[in-house]
């Protein structure tokens, strides 16, 4: 049941340090900080490509895990959402390493992208929730998000519980080829290794985006902005929004706002903007500023020095705790989610069934 919580999103929302700290205690040993992935029917070390295929949600698990395996493991990284991948006849290499990755595991475009790079030899490994899914007994191996029962339509642990995942599958492929040293190994495994710590002081920010959550949903549009890993964080939180409070939502990296919807921007249009302060923060804070001069109304998901840094006319900003670039997006993912369920408590819509939408897309 729901227990104390008015919905399974919260519920749901609410279980993420638990269920993250279990996704990565069956893959981290604390003590040696090294990742133990399940057996694998190949040797990492032998992976050149990875090709990612996913839908919704999952789809945007993948496009933060291919910064990560470009960046860190350095192996070029293809992606797309299945129902493309499908119908692309995207030239595949004999064993190369395809990831599917879905809450379900039932899927039907990324069940068939599944079968359809099985028969053009690749290694299939899964990335699922449910155990006894089609897709968790027809790929080669699996790797399981320990997320438990996800009720809501919304998905929210299974995406964060996806990102440790893969977190930890960039982490062990880095190392099988030798793309990072000791040092950058043991700093990024200690990030990891803090996530479920931190995604408890996340969630007490609940109270304030509550408090925005009201302007939000007075909008007719809203915008989510962020770079590299925070522009799927940006997509996700968009996608959020729009399935739960109906609320028409676009996610885009920052970078490309002058390119087209910028015109969009007045000062009814809240832009929602994901910016830890890393590496890319002073690109997206000049985002930032080309938005506040054209009247729009940022709201900044930061830590406190990346408020200090970005400048004057933001309308409202949300400290976040100070957390490793590598894991941001896994934590940032939080409030996007909390903000949305405010609004659509706001709008009140049908938080945990909203309209037109099935929990597995088992039609293509
Ligand atoms: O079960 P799957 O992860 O394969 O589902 C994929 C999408 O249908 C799913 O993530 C959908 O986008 C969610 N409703 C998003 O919250």
């Amino acid at each position: 049941g729901k227990g104390e919580y008015r919905h399974f999103m919260l519920k749901e929302i609410y279980e993420q340090p638990q269920v993250i700290g279990d996704t990565l205690n069956a893959l981290f040993n604390p003590a040696e900080r090294t990742i133990t992935l399940p057996a694998l029917p190949f040797a990492l070390e032998t992976v050149e490509r990875v090709t990612i295929v996913a839908c919704g949600t999952s789809y945007y698990a993948g496009l933060v895990a291919r910064y990560w395996l470009e960046s860190v493991a350095r192996v070029p990284v293809d992606i797309d959402v299945a129902s493309e991948f499908r119908y692309r006849a995207p030239p595949l290499q004999k064993g190369g390493l395809a990831l599917f990755i879905s809450q379900s595991g039932e899927t039907a475009d990324t069940l068939a992208a599944l079968r359809h790079c099985k028969a053009q030899g690749l290694w299939c490994v899964a990335v699922v929730n449910v155990p006894e899914s089609t897709m968790a007994r027809e790929a080669h191996a699996v790797l399981p998000t320990l997320a438990g029962p996800e009720i809501g339509v919304a998905s929210t642990k299974a995406f964060t519980t996806q990102l440790v995942v893969m977190a930890a599958l960039c982490l062990a492929l880095a190392r099988a080829r030798h793309a990072i040293d000791r040092a950058t190994e043991a700093r990024l495994s200690r990030g990891l290794a803090e996530v479920p710590a931190r995604a408890a002081e996340v969630l007490k920010y609940d109270d304030a985006l509550h408090a925005l959550a009201q302007e939000v949903a007075e909008a007719r549009d809203v915008l989510y902005l962020g770079r590299g890993t925070s522009h799927a964080v940006a997509l996700e939180g968009a996608l959020k929004l729009k399935e739960i409070s109906y609320i028409h939502a676009e996610g885009y990296p920052a970078g490309e706002m002058k390119h087209g919807p910028i015109a969009l921007i007045d000062e009814t249009v809240p832009v929602i903007v994901i910016a830890p302060h890393d590496g890319l923060f002073d690109k997206t804070a000049g985002n930032v500023q080309e938005v506040i001069a054209r009247g729009g109304r940022i709201i900044l998901l930061s830590d406190a020095e990346g408020i200090a840094h970005v400048g004057a006319g933001v309308a409202h900003a949300v400290t976040l705790p100070v957390v490793d670039p590598f894991v941001a997006p896994i934590l940032y993912a939080i409030p996007v989610q909390l903000l949305a369920y405010h609004v659509a408590v706001i709008k009140g819509t049908d938080v945990d069934q909203p309209r037109n939408l099935a929990k597995s897309v088992t039609v293509e």
